[in-house]
């Protein structure tokens, strides 16, 4: 996969599977942005001694300024933007019934909103030069749900209603969009839980084992690349067998 001269931007890419899919992406020759509300700095130093290109920009993407202040950045540093990895999320988990009225809204707001202004605000730059990504990472729980996640799973299924909408507004003028549904990844988020969930959940995996981040930036590469460019409007899960599993 060889993205020499594409210019990447990775929400959320400060650490997880987000950091993970900006090394993978530079690691293929792109140069990146990474958009987080925390600091990038680690990661664009490791990309820098690794001989590529990358800035980090510290934003809320939920918010519209900071999302096209993010695209701008991109276009004035690197001179175009072509990939663009709505990866940036969060969990708020609590039954339905006890779920508050914020912890709904901002899951929705930077789950789901974050990506219609991020793809937005890159779709006039990709228009123009008739080529572009966007990928969209959205969960195995946005495809069968999971209790106390009513948040999470509604923006998550958002978004792969937004990946195929998006697909068919733009696959005329070279622009893909796909969605990753990644099961349980071993990162931050999963590490929260218990010693107790995790066995149970690894119970639920038929590959036995939670993913690693490289997992999905792997699979976020391939779609990235030119190879991809026929495959628009899809969801490709990566998930150890999970979500075939339980459908
Ligand atoms: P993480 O919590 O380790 O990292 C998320 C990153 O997003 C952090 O660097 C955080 O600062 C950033 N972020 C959060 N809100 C932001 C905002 N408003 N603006 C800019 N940056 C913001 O999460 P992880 O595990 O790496 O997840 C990455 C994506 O993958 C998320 O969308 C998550 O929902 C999804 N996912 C994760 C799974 C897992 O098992 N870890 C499974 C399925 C999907």
């Amino acid at each position: 996969m060889d993205l020499s001269n594409r210019v990447a931007i990775v929400t959320g890419g400060a650490r997880g599977i987000g950091q993970s899919i900006a090394l993978r992406l530079s690691e293929a020759g792109a140069s990146l942005v990474i958009a987080d509300l925390g600091d990038a700095t680690a990661v664009v130093e490791q990309i820098k001694k690794n001989g590529r290109q990358a800035i980090g920009v510290v934003a809320d993407i939920s918010s519209a300024p900071d999302a096209a202040r993010v695209i701008e950045n991109a276009v004035s540093t690197f001179g175009h933007a072509d990939i663009l990895v709505n990866n940036a999320g969060i969990t708020r988990d609590q039954l339905l019934m006890r779920m508050s009225d914020d912890d709904w809204d901002a899951v929705l707001r930077v789950n789901l909103k974050s990506a219609f202004l991020c793809s937005r605000a890159v779709l006039r730059p990709m228009i123009k030069q008739k080529w572009g990504r966007i990928i969209n990472i959205s969960s195995v729980v946005g495809i069968v749900g999971n209790a106390g996640q009513a948040n999470y799973a509604s923006a998550k299924a958002g978004l792969i209603g937004l990946t195929k909408t998006i697909s068919k507004e733009v696959a005329s003028r070279g622009i893909t969009a796909n969605a990753i549904a990644p099961g349980f990844i071993d990162t931050a988020m999963t590490q929260k839980l218990t010693e107790e969930q995790r066995d149970a959940i690894k119970k639920g995996i038929p590959a036995g084992f939670l993913g690693a981040p490289e997992d999905v930036a792997n699979a976020v590469a391939f779609l990235a690349s030119e190879e991809a460019r026929y495959i628009t409007g899809q969801v490709l899960n990566v998930d150890g067998g999970m979500a075939g599993a339980w459908m």
